[in-house]
């Protein structure tokens, strides 16, 4: 019954579509036709083999990151053989190809290059031969589609109104490469921006967003608790670091459960915990660390406020002292990814438009955090998940997970998308702002 019901659904939304194709808008057939065209291109067999062929040899060699040295090499080698000039180097191993007049607007189409330090488990012809690295977040493919828009994009450079910027950033996993990006002026003067993330939570030919906030800001702490050693069987002579440690993190969980609002979402967690190594030694210091996520920037305050009140009080409850780092040099804590309502709007038509309404979802909220953030506090930004599930090759695993598999079919929809999301910008800006 359900499958007839769904056949009927079909159906019917194929009628609506066809009905809707005869009496189109005249910008939502152009839409359709620049898409189609886009899309065509890029599944020709000799456009799937080069984005292929680059999305593999970019993930035999993962690179950490910003050590993306033989990436970025690879794209500046192709952007050159494409005849697309760039900026480079930026933030390391960065660079910001351009493609059309060089005036006003410019549109920013973003890719990360780096990889995890994970062993790939994967047994496939392509495997990383890097040993401890992977590329289990898919940012192979993220740089592989964005050098096939290139590809579509100069073919179309003199049909351009404007310039499309494309950037290929370095450490995205941790590094806010987005933020050093920049810090370094790489998209000064951007009217808008735009990303895609590969994802198995959704079939491949989906993709996935929502308006407003979509992945939250994190930061990260670590924390010394010092105490003083001695012997287990004396600890009135001693101040324990690991009782107090233990008190310090049991109240952690207060912050979230008991002084945020529990429509607002937050997280803390604590992910290690070094102390002692001995059962009849109470030791002099315990470490311990973790993250610690919000929607808002002012939730994101809060709690990493608390965290540190928190910790040094309950240190001293127990005449411990606690040195609280939220390594704020090193690695800025990300922002929460926002998208703005009137890009979100204009990639979900471009989407819509090139794999069909029925395929494109409304993405949940989530609690992962993603350096694209950066970039949205600053401009008009739109982020979308783009599905690779399928399970007849088994791209099925989550990312992260040392049995990551991609569906190469991304490769082209995903070239195309960015292509047709950045030519429909540059036809109407003043739409979207
Ligand atoms: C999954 O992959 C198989 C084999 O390549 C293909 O025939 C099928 O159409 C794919 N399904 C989706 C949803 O892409
Ligand atoms: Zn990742
Ligand atoms: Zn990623």
């Amino acid at each position: 019954m359900g499958r007839v019901f769904f056949i009927l659904l079909a159906t019917l939304t194929l009628l609506k579509l066809t009905c809707a194709s005869e009496t189109p808008t005249a910008a939502g057939s152009e839409l359709h036709l620049l898409t189609r065209e886009l899309l065509d291109s890029a599944r020709k067999p000799e456009f799937i083999d080069w984005l292929t062929r680059i999305r593999r040899t970019i993930h035999q060699k993962p690179e950490l990151a910003f050590e993306e040295h033989d990436t970025s090499e690879l794209i500046r080698s192709q952007l050159d053989l494409l005849g697309v000039d760039y900026a480079w180097p930026i933030a390391n191993t960065g660079l910001v190809a351009s493609i059309g007049s060089g005036l006003h607007p410019w549109f920013g189409l973003r890719a990360d290059m780096d990889a995890l330090p994970i062993r790939e488990m994967v047994e496939w012809e392509y495997k990383s031969k890097e040993d401890g690295k992977m590329h289990a977040c898919g940012h192979d493919a993220h740089v592989t589609m964005l050098l096939g828009a290139a590809k579509l994009l100069q073919t179309k450079r003199h049909e351009l109104k404007g310039t499309v910027k494309l950037v290929f950033q370095p450490g995205e996993e941790g590094g806010a490469g987005a933020y050093h990006m920049m810090k370094e002026g790489a998209v000064d003067n951007f009217q808008a921006i735009f990303a895609l993330h590969v994802t198995p939570s959704f079939p491949t030919g989906a993709i996935a967003s929502r308006p407003g906030p979509m992945l939250a800001g994190a930061g990260r702490f670590v924390v010394i608790i010092e105490g003083q050693g001695g012997h287990a069987a004396n600890p009135h002579a001693t101040r324990d670091p690991i009782l107090a440690a233990s008190s310090a993190i049991v109240s952690l969980q207060q912050i979230v459960s008991r002084e945020t609002d529990p429509l607002e979402a937050g997280v803390v967690t604590v992910g290690f915990f070094e102390g002692g190594q001995a059962l009849n030694v109470i030791p002099q210091t315990v470490r311990f660390g973790g993250t610690f996520r919000s929607m808002t920037i002012e939730g994101l305050i809060y709690i990493q406020q608390r965290i540190k009140e928190v910790i040094e009080m309950q240190a001293s409850v127990h005449r411990c002292s606690a040195t609280v780092d939220f390594m704020e040099e090193k690695m800025k804590p990300y922002p929460a990814t926002v998208n703005d309502k009137s890009m979100y709007e204009h990639a979900k038509r471009v989407g819509e438009s090139l794999v069909g309404e029925q395929n494109v979802k409304l993405a949940p909220m989530a609690m992962g955090a993603e350096d694209f953030s950066f970039f949205t506090t600053k401009m008009p930004a739109a982020f979308f998940a783009i599905g690779t599930k399928n399970e007849t090759i088994g791209s099925v695993k989550e990312l992260h997970s040392p049995y990551f598999v991609l569906d190469e079919e991304v490769l082209p929809i995903g070239a195309a998308l960015h292509a047709a999301a950045a030519i429909s910008f540059l036809e109407n800006p003043v739409e979207n702002h």
